[in-house]
């Protein structure tokens, strides 16, 4: 039975804080946030705004957009890491909120939970969801996994210049006009480890940035190795002599902290497959650097992140890869696209992955491409921390969904933060009432109670 993704939406915060200002206010060249992070604005979250608010934002637009009913929807799971209950789940304040529209009780067979797993835990969730559908328990229903978070880092630490927020859901079901998963070759990778991470109580992580980019890199080649194997024995993909897998591969969508850690991490992805083809000597020679091949012939986490200055020179040799015309031409082919979003946006955490497919959808589209058939890879990556690949197709009637993507008219109205704003808004000053945009006909938080019994009253 085919499953997959039949529509996707966003609801973006449409508060931001310019790169340009932020670099002026931090003393940093611009060009680094702009060029060397690939960051221009980041969303930021008003004072009425919670990743519940924006969950429920982005539920609504989908189930209004295709006349979806609560009795369709058999399933509504949240991914998200900016929660903030230990134990009610975020899927509940969604339906309370969409409740308030659609009737109390209306949603009362829909099962869910929350899931975490830092930003991969939206692909456990779409994972699991597809094969609720195709185990048959879903007969005739929807699912709506939605994704969603407030990636925001402590002020002056390094991490705070690859902050954003927002949510995506996406709508599942057997007869998917956009997108269907290839069946029995998801594949992950999984080691107990502290790049990232929030302890209870922590309104932002502690974070190891260069660690965590590095690990990110290690666990996605893991996975797409297990992927291998099984597109393999599956016989879903003939990877003929002289070939990659990537080559089977139209696109590749790849976890973005920020934009450019995609183009990082996919030519780390490139250059360790292309290793055993002939046109890697020619590379080797254009880079004009000996390959730092790890002391450990497996490439183990440990032989890799235990060594800096193995880590130093690896990370010099994927940043000259990028510059080589081969790899340029890769990413220009099945990546570019997917990071216009990001640079607008910024880091969505577990959303960020599903905005970059968004976003290479709506501007491949554009290009007047035809994408039907197109195979779509997918690099999931959350710290902690386990990576995800997987793939699907993408389905004759996409078109009636990708035809009227437009990210500015979604994202609506954009307002730029002055830095004291930025600030206040940053070091939760500010009240529900005294946000900086009056919502109109959508979700907002009211009041926000401590101690209580409800954290606050949304509307
Ligand atoms: N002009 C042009 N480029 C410049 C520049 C300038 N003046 N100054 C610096 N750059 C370039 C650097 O060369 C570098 O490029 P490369 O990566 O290609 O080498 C880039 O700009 C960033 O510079 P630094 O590496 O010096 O930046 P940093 O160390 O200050 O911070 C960071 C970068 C570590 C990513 C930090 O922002 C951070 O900690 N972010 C949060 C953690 C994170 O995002 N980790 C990603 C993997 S974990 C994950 O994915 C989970 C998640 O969602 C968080």
């Amino acid at each position: 039975m085919a499953a997959g993704i039949d529509d996707i939406s966003i609801y973006i915060p449409r508060l931001y804080i310019d790169a340009a200002d932020f670099a002026e206010a931090r003393g940093l060249d611009p060009v680094k946030l702009q060029k060397g992070l690939g960051v221009s604005q980041m969303a930021i979250v008003d004072a009425n705004q919670d990743p519940a608010i924006l969950a429920a934002n982005a539920c609504l637009k989908i189930m209004q957009k295709n006349k979806l009913s609560p009795e369709d929807i058999g399933r509504l799971y949240v991914s998200t890491e900016s929660s903030f209950d230990e134990s009610k789940a975020m899927n509940s304040f969604v339906i309370g909120m969409l409740e308030q529209v659609y009737g109390q009780g209306a949603f009362e067979h829909c099962g869910g939970v929350e899931t975490k797993f830092a930003c991969v835990s939206g692909s456990y969730a779409l994972y699991d969801n597809t094969n609720w559908i195709r185990a048959g328990e879903a007969e005739g229903k929807h699912a709506l996994v939605v994704v969603s978070d407030i990636a925001k880092y402590d002020m002056g630490s390094s991490g705070e210049m690859t902050q954003g927020a927002g949510a995506v859901v996406m709508l599942l079901n057997d007869n998917p006009r956009l997108l269907a998963f290839d069946p029995k070759v998801t594949s992950t990778s999984i080691k107990d480890e502290y790049d990232f991470y929030r302890p209870f109580g922590k309104e932002t992580p502690i974070v190891h940035g260069q660690y965590s980019n590095m690990l990110y890199m290690i666990q996605v080649r893991k996975a797409l190795e297990a992927y291998k194997k099984k597109v393999i024995s599956t016989k879903l993909i003939n990877i003929e002599q002289g070939e990659t897998i990537l080559d089977h591969m139209d696109y590749i969508n790849m976890h973005l902290p920020y934009s450019n850690m995609g183009k990082k991490a996919l030519a780390y992805l490139v250059r360790h497959e292309w290793r055993q083809l002939p046109r890697w000597k020619k590379v080797l020679q254009e880079i004009g650097m000996d390959e730092p091949i790890p002391k450990d012939p497996r490439g183990t986490i440990e032989s890799v992140l235990g060594d800096e200055e193995f880590m130093a020179k690896d990370h010099e040799f994927t940043k000259l890869f990028t510059k080589t015309p081969e790899y340029q031409e890769v990413y220009e082919s099945k990546l570019a696209s997917s990071l216009i979003a990001s640079s607008m946006i910024g880091n969505l955490y577990t959303a960020s992955l599903y905005l970059g497919f968004r976003s290479s959808l709506e501007f491949e589209y554009q290009k007047g491409i035809q994408l039907e058939g197109k195979r779509i890879g997918f690099g999931s990556y959350g710290s902690g921390s386990s990576a995800m690949v997987f793939s699907g197709v993408i389905q004759p009637e996409f078109e009636e969904i990708v035809k009227n993507m437009n990210l500015e008219a979604e994202i609506g109205e954009r307002r730029r933060l002055t830095w004291e704003e930025y600030e206040e808004l940053h070091e939760n000053k500010l009240s529900p009432e005294e946000s900086m945009l009056k919502s109109k006909k959508e979700f907002s938080l009211v009041d926000v109670k401590t101690e209580t019994e409800s954290r606050g009253e949304r509307r």
